[in-house]
């Protein structure tokens, strides 16, 4: 049962995959981490993790896709008829995530236009951004980048998200590339005298830091890294599985696996490049534990003390920002649009359209979360959270590791990884990491997930606290 819809052949895949994974997780939440775990010991054990669970998961979900041509509920149901409930749950990632991405894209699109504006010093003011987020017409923001999502998964994979894709994709590395080369650059004293240079930051970006290092603390970069890997790659969320949906069988997935673990990690790592040294320039330190209210907190701050530059730079920061986040919005939209469409027997156009409005109504209510409705709420995890972080925590937290969970055993123990292998295999006959494959789905994958789900639900501490 293949779909008509189709990627027009590799390139197309690629940028659109890449497009989904490359989004605020590389541009915001890894340079912050990076800060926050030790540097380059951060950055080390992120590179390992891609290239082990994160090829397993992203191949997983690729070859599920284009194996059976469909979206999660009916691809899980397709591999094992009991397993439909695993597509059910797989399903309620995005829908859950949809509900405030475009929130995120609206905050994006305001410093966007702040920056259009001039009005950059404004952005630099301690509360601009709670005074922002507190005011109900800053909803507008997100239905705009939401009415914009829908716009585009409306026209197609190939004329709607193939289209956006390949133009945003080059354009968003070619502006990384060039900023992270223009903080290199970047010099400033205070008023000791002191000189801070952007290779400095760069040092204090790539050495790892071991000081104090415990192995509690070894675990807790580990699984840092880990839950990022996951938002980073959206694996584990079914969006991979629609996209491998849309692959041609001719295209070597393979090849494919590979470009999209580079460019999304190659992202990550460039975005760290720009943003940390040129904070490390001119807020020092003390500015680099600014967590995750750097990008609209301190870094505004950092491109108000830049002058003239940092007018510039803040824009087309801003403008690249908001192109990798409305790729991977379309991909959540996308992941949904196509499930609906095979349950419910729907055409596209009218799927989208109903989509759209029901998304639109659920964006209003989590941006209005920091006004209108604001509640706060004690997560699991021990921290406080509006609704849109309760959204955020149900879909990232919970369900992706437990996911992951199920359909590692799924595929590893139940259908076999000859299964995916077999689609790996097509058409050329090769699937380089098959035995690193083979080991990672089988054994390592599951019981790592189990920690992961663990850790991140906060059950893991109060199991060790039981322990000790
Ligand atoms: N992978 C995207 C990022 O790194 O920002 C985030 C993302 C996209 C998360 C799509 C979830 C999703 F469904």
């Amino acid at each position: 049962m293949k779909k008509k819809s189709n990627f027009s052949g590799q390139i197309g895949f690629v940028l659109a995959a890449a497009g989904s994974a490359v989004g605020v997780g590389n541009l915001w939440r890894f340079p912050y981490l990076v800060a926050k775990d030790g540097g380059g010991l951060f950055l080390i054990i992120y590179i390992v993790l891609v290239l082990t669970f994160g090829f397993t998961l992203l191949t997983t979900d690729i070859a599920i896709g284009r194996k059976t041509g469909q979206s999660a509920i009916a691809a899980y149901e397709t591999m094992r008829p009991g397993w439909k409930k695993l597509g059910i749950l797989t399903f309620c990632v995005p829908m859950l995530i949809m509900t405030y991405y475009a929130v995120i894209g609206g905050w994006i699109l305001k410093y966007f236009t702040v920056y259009l504006t001039g009005d950059f010093a404004a952005a630099a003011k301690d509360d601009y951004f709670t005074d922002f987020i507190t005011d109900p017409s800053s909803v507008w923001f997100g239905l705009i980048f939401m009415l914009l999502t829908g716009f585009i998964v409306y026209n197609g994979v190939e004329g709607g998200i193939e289209r956006c894709s390949k133009f945003v994709m080059p354009i968003l590395l070619v502006l990384v590339i060039g900023i992270a080369i223009f903080s290199l650059t970047l010099r400033s004293g205070d008023e000791s005298g002191a000189v801070r240079t952007g290779l400095d930051g760069l040092k204090v970006y790539l050495m790892p830091d071991m000081s104090g290092l415990t192995l509690s603390r070894f675990l807790q970069i580990t699984l840092d890294a880990m839950s990022q890997l996951f938002f980073s790659l959206s694996v584990s969320m079914g969006i991979m599985i629609t996209y491998g949906s849309y692959v041609k069988k001719e295209v070597d997935l393979n090849k494919s696996v590979a470009q999209i673990e580079i460019v999304d990690t190659g992202v990550a790592i460039l975005a760290g490049m720009m943003i940390i040294p040129a904070i490390f320039v001119f807020s020092g330190i003390d500015g680099m534990s600014a967590g995750p209210s750097l990008m609209f907190v301190a870094l505004p701050k950092t491109f108000y003390t830049m002058g003239k530059a940092g007018y510039v730079i803040g824009l087309v920061f801003f403008l690249l920002t908001a192109f990798a986040a409305l790729t991977s919005c379309i991909s959540v939209l996308e992941a949904i649009t196509a499930n609906c469409m095979e349950v419910f027997h729907t055409e596209r156009k009218k799927t989208t359209g109903v989509l759209t409005i029901i998304y639109l109504i659920a964006t209003a209510v989590i941006a209005l979360g920091y006004s209108v409705f604001y509640v706060e709420v004690k997560l699991p995890n021990g921290s406080t959270g509006q609704l849109l972080d309760i959204m955020d925590y149900i879909s990232n937290s919970f369900l992706m590791p437990l996911i992951s969970v199920f359909s590692t055993i799924l595929v590893g123990w139940i259908v076999g990884s000859k299964w995916i292998a077999e689609e790996m295999e097509h058409p050329n006959g090769k699937f380089s990491r098959k035995h690193l494959y083979n080991i990672m789905i089988k054994y390592v994958a599951p019981v790592i997930m189990v920690i992961l789900f663990l850790q991140s639900t906060g059950l893991l501490d109060r199991l060790l606290a039981v322990v000790a």
